[in-house]
């Protein structure tokens, strides 16, 4: 899915219907539902109503994924700083609102003021990020300076390095499966670009979800009480709202399959009746069949040699792994060689 190329972003509201943003959207939109297989970009996933519900999804009991990550920040926090001697600079890719982290920037404030850049492209999620944090500031030995970066992961990235004393090494934090977004070579591709931006001895810490049982996938990415339903229809409600697109939510209906040839889930949006959608933006139309689906969200699923065998690909040294036991997700300590 080329769409996925695009970063997934947490969008603090709407798209300014006339900025350059909203138009690149547009062209996106357009070509996705031109394929043979329609696509939407799943960035269309997170306005500010997709961000709220995607939170609402890491609370669901069948969502795993999230509490995982944290399980393991919180237990390995120290173990992970502990790899890592020397005064550190803390960067995060998509910090959203950085409750995951604050184990890590605990652990480190026990040893040196810390200095944290959170990169996200939405302002929301980066307000958030410094309330919850404050706290830790507050409480904490040390200080805690926060910088947040409103931008794409790789520009903040360089900007961080830029922005980095002589002396610091960089510990670049990417977690909560995000990689698991992007197609597998696109990740790679995506993970070498990283690399390029860091200096030898610098740090990646990856979270990344497990394979696990087809059956357990598919319930925690089609949950009873129908929150990922909402969150994966109101990519079509967020088209309506920036784009002028008229479809009718009504006539579709959430799907998540498991597709074992390329290790994923998707999320698609089905089309329960014959029907056409136009863009009032620039006047595009498309029909969709009855049962036809418009593919919206991949979300690839790991193994733990497999993330090895990536480190060394993208020019890091797999140096720790830890798993969660309760449900399959692996934290990943690389070191840029
Ligand atoms: C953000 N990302 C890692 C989530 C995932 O599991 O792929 C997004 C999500 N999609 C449906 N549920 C959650």
């Amino acid at each position: 899915m080329a769409l996925t190329r695009t970063l997934p972003f947490h969008d603090s509201g709407q798209l300014d219907a006339a900025s350059p943003a909203s138009s690149g959207l547009l062209t996106e939109v357009c070509q996705g539902l031109s394929k043979q297989q329609k696509e939407l970009p799943s960035r269309l996933l997170y306005d500010e109503l997709g961000s709220a519900l995607f939170e609402a999804i890491t609370l669901l009991p069948e969502y795993g994924l999230t509490r995982a990550d944290e399980r393991l920040l919180r237990t390995h926090a120290e173990a992970v700083i502990g790899q890592l001697p020397g005064p550190l600079l803390v960067t995060e890719l998509g910090s959203g609102t950085g409750k995951k982290t604050r184990p890590i920037l605990e652990a480190l404030q026990r040893r040196q003021p810390v200095r944290y850049f959170p990169i996200d492209i939405s302002t929301s999620a980066l307000r958030r990020c410094r309330q919850e944090l404050e706290e830790v500031t507050a409480a904490g030995p040390q200080r805690i300076h926060i910088v947040g970066l409103e931008t794409d992961y790789l520009n903040g990235l360089r900007e961080v390095a830029r922005q980095r004393h002589a002396e610091e090494r960089l510990l670049v934090l990417f977690l909560g499966s995000t990689i698991g977004n992007f197609d597998r070579p696109a990740a790679l591709a995506f993970l070498r670009e990283l690399r390029g931006a860091l200096r030898q001895g610098d740090a990646l810490l990856l979270g990344a979800d497990l394979e696990k049982p087809e059956a357990l996938l598919l319930s925690a990415y089609d949950d009873a009480l129908g929150v990922t339903a909402a969150f994966n229809l109101n990519v079509l409600g967020h088209a309506n709202r920036v784009l002028g697109a008229n479809f009718d939510l009504s006539a579709f209906r959430h799907q998540a399959r498991y597709d074992r040839r390329q290790r994923r889930i998707e999320m698609h949006v089905l089309s329960l009746r014959e029907q056409g959608v136009t863009i009032a933006k620039n006047g595009f139309s498309c029909h969709l069949r009855r049962g036809e689906t418009i593919w919206t969200e991949a979300s690839h699923k790991f193994n733990p040699e497999e993330l090895n065998a990536w480190a060394r690909h993208s020019g890091f040294l797999p140096r720790r792994q830890w798993v969660d036991q309760e449900w399959p997700f692996a934290e990943n300590l690389w070191l840029a060689d």
